[in-house]
């Protein structure tokens, strides 16, 4: 970790399936989170659901977004994509320089009454690139997580999928390798630079139309690499 990020792991959002699913599978492996939401009760109320899942000495709470931003250099973004940009325009002031910002938003059309197994475009080339658009200078977007099912991270056994990191800052995309590695069965993969997260979006629509298909819950595995790709 570079030395200004501390280990408190604020999770904007957190209180959907995704957030608490990364949430439950952190805190086992030993991090403090902070359940971020728009509403303090509601992120309160999730964080105590979590630590009675997770173990009684489980560091998790729960804060408003801005305060979860305030409290916190390494933020995972878990909201849908009709309110990312809107909420990090809200955020921006209590994003501090020098913080991660870990994007996991998928443009689903779900989010304008389209289906859930297709993407939206977006401008920038990915919700995550237009993540990077609006974060205050001197923060570092990562894209990551977006094709791992809430479902299975909310459950005991290990997840059997990999999780691609993109991102155009190296530093920051080893710090977010190293957390998804602490997530059971989960392999992590250097994905290059921050404009492959389009790719990586779109593969969680193809994800979810198999599952309406066949009734699972689909992962990725990225074979064929050597060793250092999954460090
Ligand atoms: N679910 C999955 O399996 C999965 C897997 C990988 C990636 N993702 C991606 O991760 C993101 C979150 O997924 P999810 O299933 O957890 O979504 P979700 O349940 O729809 O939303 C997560 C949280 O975001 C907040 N939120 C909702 N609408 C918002 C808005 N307009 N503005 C600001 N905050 C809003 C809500 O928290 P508060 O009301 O408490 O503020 C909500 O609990 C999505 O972009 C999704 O595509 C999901």
């Amino acid at each position: 970790m570079s030395p200004g990020v501390t280990r408190s792991i604020a999770i904007l959002g957190g209180t959907g399936p995704a957030g608490t699913g990364l949430a439950l599978r952190w805190v086992r492996a030993g991090e403090s989170i902070i359940i971020g939401s728009r509403d303090a009760q509601r992120a309160q109320q999730v964080a105590a659901t979590i630590k009675q899942k997770a173990h009684a000495q489980a560091s998790v709470s729960g804060m408003e977004n801005g305060a979860a931003c305030a409290a916190s250099n390494l933020l995972v973004l878990t909201v849908p994509f009709e309110g990312q940009a809107t909420l990090l325009k809200q955020l921006k002031p209590a994003i501090s320089e020098g913080s991660i910002l870990v994007d996991a938003t998928v443009p689903l059309a779900a989010c304008v009454g389209g289906r859930a197994s297709r993407t939206l475009g977006v401008w920038q080339g990915s919700a995550a690139q237009q993540a990077a658009e609006m974060v205050p200078k001197g923060v570092s977007v990562v894209a990551a997580f977006h094709n791992l099912s809430a479902e299975l991270l909310s459950g005991d056994a290990p997840v059997d999928c990999d999780v691609v990191v993109c991102s155009d800052d190296p530093a920051s995309a080893q710090i977010v390798r190293e957390l998804a590695r602490k997530i059971p069965g989960v392999r992590a993969v250097d994905g290059g630079k921050l404009e492959n997260s389009r790719i990586v979006e779109q593969m969680t629509a193809l994800l979810i139309g198999l599952n309406i298909r066949h009734k699972g819950h689909a992962g990725v595995r990225i074979t064929g690499l050597p060793s250092e790709a999954y460090r």
